[in-house]
């Protein structure tokens, strides 16, 4: 596990936009897997100034997305497809043909989580997963339990994360309880993983995470047996450790 520090989340933003940059430029036909919530806007507006000044061009990379709120349409502007499209993939020369999240829409679960999985294993698996955390230590939507789970599943939300969440809505009965994610297993057998925090309110479950116990009721502690892991974290939420 290697720890990048940053003053704020601007220069957090940037430097993990800088690592994703060099992922692309140095395999132009990668698979990034990407992370929605509020932590990532800034990190993809760097990414797109960076499309534009002809930096970074996206027209051979594949993403595959982490996870997805279930029974919310589409076109919700909520929705985890209309996130990524509104904060990047709008924006840059991605083909939409290789653009992967989770199918909100299909009631089917099993068969969702059986099509995700079989599309990350046709891709080739994840090169770089970039990664949030919520207060419980969520990632993905992989929330605490008693076991970690493998591939992508739909999980009931915790009340926390619905409570987190609610700040995206008109109020906190229109968020989605359950949700489409992709598993502890797929994120751990990417290739690189990224993950960006900031704030003081994350300094807890920062400390918690990466300088406690490895114990799936704390999810992202697995990242510390992950071999290529990298923390992008400001000084807030640093400041436990
Ligand atoms: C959501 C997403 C996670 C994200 C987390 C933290 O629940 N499913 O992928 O990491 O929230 O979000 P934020 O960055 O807004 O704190």
């Amino acid at each position: 596990m290697r720890i990048i520090r940053a003053k704020n989340y601007e220069e957090m933003s940037r430097k993990a936009a800088a690592i994703i940059a060099a992922q692309v430029v140095s395999k132009p036909d990668c698979v990034l897997g990407l992370a929605t919530g509020g932590t990532p806007v800034g990190t993809y507006k760097n990414l797109v100034e960076w499309y534009n000044n002809g930096d970074v061009d996206f027209s051979a990379v594949t993403s595959v997305n982490l996870d997805e709120y279930r029974s919310l349409p589409r076109e919700h502007p909520e929705s985890y497809w209309s996130f990524m499209h509104r904060n990047l993939f709008d924006h840059v020369n991605i083909d939409p043909a290789r653009i992967n999240l989770p199918d909100g829409n299909n009631m089917d679960a099993a068969a969702e989580c059986a099509r995700y999985d079989a599309v990350i294993e046709a891709v080739g698996g994840v090169d770089l997963q970039l990664l949030g955390i919520g207060h419980d230590g969520h990632i993905g939507f992989n929330e605490p339990s008693d076991a970690f789970d493998l591939g992508t599943h739909c999980v009931d939300l915790t009340e926390e994360t619905i409570e987190a969440n609610k700040r995206f809505f008109a109020s906190r009965d229109e968020v989605p309880r359950q949700a489409y994610t992709m598993g502890t297993r797929t994120i751990m057998h990417a290739r690189k993983v990224l993950m960006i925090v900031s704030g003081k309110d994350k300094a807890e479950i920062v400390k918690k995470a990466f300088f406690g116990p490895v114990t799936p009721q704390v999810p992202a502690s697995i990242l510390q047996m992950h071999k290529d892991f990298v923390l992008v974290a400001d000084e807030d939420a640093l400041s436990l450790i």
